[in-house]
């Protein structure tokens, strides 16, 4: 079944199942948290190392390694260390 989620104004399409990381990175996006100047995205891929920390529907801290994607979703950049 196919979802979509919002990252900023663009409409994501993804697949039933994937995780909000997979859905980013199929979509072509590598970083989508700022850290001090850096850029970061997935690291450990296995829900460690919290690289990949988004805000997903207002709610701060979202690994998205490890959160599968819903329909609807909405996702923000985040910009802390
Ligand atoms: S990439 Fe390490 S916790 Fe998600």
């Amino acid at each position: 079944m196919s979802i979509s989620i919002r990252f900023g104004e663009v409409e994501l399409p993804g697949r039933d199942g994937q995780t909000i990381a997979g859905v980013l990175m199929a979509n072509g996006h590598r970083t989508w948290r700022d850290a001090q100047g850096s850029e970061r995205g997935i690291f450990c891929g296995i829900g460690i190392c919290q690289d990949c920390v988004i805000t997903v529907n207002g709610v701060e801290g979202v690994r998205a390694c490890q959160r599968a994607a819903c329909d609807g979703d909405v996702l923000e950049r985040e910009a802390r260390a």
